[in-house]
């Protein structure tokens, strides 16, 4: 069955980015001129989901009154000459259905996952952490196919240099890769040491979560920070060979801090057509 909803979780409190984020969701800061948020709906529209799911937060308005259909804006963006923006802006709430589920406690990655079952159903689902943000949608549709062609949750992965590792969860393989990146998973720990990493392969927040994730996240009990880890659940599906991974070399921006925020910022802006060369011009400039 093809995968029908991504679930996006969106209910942090965005401490890192304070005093933006007292006011602003951290989801919503823009690109250039368009949300994080928007960008990750549009790479999971992109690998075909017809219903999104964002886990947001009450103390967070502003994700709500983004996620509203407007006909008005979506006008004003067509009149202002960018067809495809408003394309895609139309898309949201028609094409494609919008629910918000609620995640009124900080407890964890696992737990906002859980906040969505009622939403998502009995069934697989992508899950996209917005704080990372992918050049396209082809990483994603690749980990749907996997997990059609064998039952099993799907976790994207990435090479990093060592010394940036601390930051993510990080897997250990049984040593054989496929044609495509694949490989299956044999252990994960979330945000080791350096020293203590087990290899250079990083989860980069796209997963395609198998139902029995939902089961297994039920049964965890809370980490002493009282979250529910998403990384315990995968260990435990890796522990009976039933997640798999792809290690891709897809186009990836990390702006979970504001220094990441500004490099992506200035590379995805760099790329785009109608803004990317006076960026450059205006770069050159200033750092010479
Ligand atoms: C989360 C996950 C981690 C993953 C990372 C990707 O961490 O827990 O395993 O590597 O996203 O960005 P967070 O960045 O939310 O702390």
């Amino acid at each position: 069955m093809a995968m029908r909803t991504a679930v996006i979780p969106a209910a942090g409190l965005g401490t890192r980015f304070l005093p933006a984020t007292k006011a602003v969701p951290k989801e919503l800061m823009p690109i250039f001129d368009t949300p994080a948020l928007q960008l990750v709906m549009d790479e999971a529209i992109g690998a075909g989901v017809e219903h999104i799911v964002v886990v947001s937060n009450v103390a967070k308005p502003g994700i709500e009154e983004y996620l509203k259909p407007s006909a008005d804006t979506v006008a004003r963006v067509r009149k202002s000459g960018r067809t495809e923006l408003a394309d895609r802006l139309e898309r949201i709430g028609k094409d494609v259905r919008v629910s918000v589920a609620y995640q009124d406690q900080p407890r964890g990655l696992g737990h906002a996952v859980s906040c969505a079952r009622q939403a998502v159903g009995d069934e697989a689902f992508a899950l996209l952490l917005p704080d990372e943000i992918m050049g396209d949608s082809s990483l994603l549709l690749q980990m749907a196919q996997m997990h059609n062609e064998t039952g099993k949750t799907i976790v994207g992965l990435k090479r990093v240099p060592k010394n940036e590792v601390s930051a993510y969860g990080v897997i250990t393989t049984t040593g054989t890769t496929g044609e495509h990146g694949e490989v299956t998973i044999t252990g994960v720990v979330e945000k080791p040491s350096v020293e203590e990493a087990p290899s250079d392969i990083i989860i980069i927040g796209r997963y395609v979560l198998a139902p029995d994730m939902f089961d297994i996240l039920e049964t965890l009990a809370p980490a002493p920070s009282g979250e529910i880890q998403l990384t315990d659940a995968l260990l435990i599906g890796a522990n009976s060979r039933t997640v798999d991974g792809v290690v891709s070399d897809i186009e990836r921006h990390d702006t979970g801090t504001p220094m990441g925020w500004l490099q992506s910022v200035i590379e995805l802006t760099l790329k785009r057509e109608d803004a990317g060369a006076e960026l450059r011009t205006w770069l050159k400039g200033t750092l010479s």
